[in-house]
């Protein structure tokens, strides 16, 4: 999700394939390898500590994501029950709890869970913090009043399976957040047209879809199209009430001007927003 020195992606790649077996184990060794705290993946001070650390990472997540500083209020959930599902390093999670949410987060990794623990801790907030897979959430049905997952579900081994318990865990009239990686976007076809023709990975054998490993974070990384993420929530009873295109602050295509720049992003980022509701019925 960050712009990274990424030779550690294609060395936790390879490392974790060749030691772990199971399909959501790969996933989840690759996480605990490198946790999501929005430092260089090849950097050896990725954990923070202090409180000075957690305020970075929250600055880094607000910068990185301008979608989350003008589109979205994580002030507006005061006295609700908020779900964060695939927490990383807790910033999300602790600006909900700052805006006066009773929050619970989960991440189906240890560190995560410690980290936003300690997160919480440095920052004098109080959130339920625990290592839940998505795919089996394990809460109750109908407990949330929102769900907020940013950057995760598409991670997960079967994204549609952790999609099911985000409407089950939901309660009916509750509404939520879910960004996941854009298809329709110029990283996924003009990066991958590189490494496949360029860098001569078709030459190995590999597609448009199976190249993304080689500059895309996570063991899994499934891209969605708008239509698509739509047609899929919707089949759940998640009525989309916004599909937003949206890219990361770095910028995106060097060499024009910003305005065109932003509207490139706008048309073709990279993140996939979907804001929906629960169906009363
Ligand atoms: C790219 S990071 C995003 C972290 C955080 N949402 C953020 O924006 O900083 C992806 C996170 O999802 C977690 N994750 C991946 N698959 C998951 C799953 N099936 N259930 C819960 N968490 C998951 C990872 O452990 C990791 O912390």
């Amino acid at each position: 999700m960050i712009k990274n020195k990424a030779k550690s992606l294609k060395k936790t790649n390879d490392s974790v394939t060749s030691e772990v077996s199971g399909r959501q184990e790969r996933n989840k060794t690759w996480w605990e390898t490198l946790p999501m705290t929005y430092a260089d993946w090849d950097s050896d001070r990725r954990i923070p500590k202090s409180k000075e650390d957690f305020m970075t990472v929250e600055k880094l997540l607000l910068n990185g994501n301008p979608f989350l500083i003008n589109d979205f209020d994580f002030n507006k959930f005061k006295g609700k029950m908020v779900l964060e599902i695939g927490c990383g390093s807790g910033a999300a999670s602790c600006l909900f709890a700052k805006g006066g949410a009773d929050v619970t987060a989960v991440d189906i990794t240890e560190n995560a869970v410690k980290i936003t623990k300690e997160n919480a801790k440095q920052q004098g907030l109080k959130i339920n913090v625990y290592q839940r897979d998505a795919e089996k959430l394990g809460f109750d049905d109908e407990t949330f009043d929102y769900i907020f997952s940013w950057g995760v579900l598409h991670h997960s081994q079967n994204t549609i399976k952790a999609f099911r318990n985000v409407s089950r865990v939901l309660k009916k009239g509750g509404s939520g957040l879910i960004m996941v990686y854009n298809q329709n976007s110029l990283r996924y076809y003009l990066n991958g047209l590189n490494w496949l023709f360029l860098k001569g990975k078709v030459l190995s054998g590999h597609t448009l879809q199976s190249v993304q490993k080689f500059y895309t974070d996570g063991y899994y990384h499934r891209h969605f199209t708008p239509k698509e993420l739509k047609r899929e929530l919707e089949k759940l009873g998640l009525e989309c009430n916004k599909i937003s295109i949206t890219h990361m602050g770095t910028k995106m295509v060097p060499f024009v001007p910003n305005i065109f720049r932003q509207w490139l992003k706008r048309r073709y980022g990279w993140l996939l927003v979907a804001e929906f509701t629960k169906k009363n019925q």
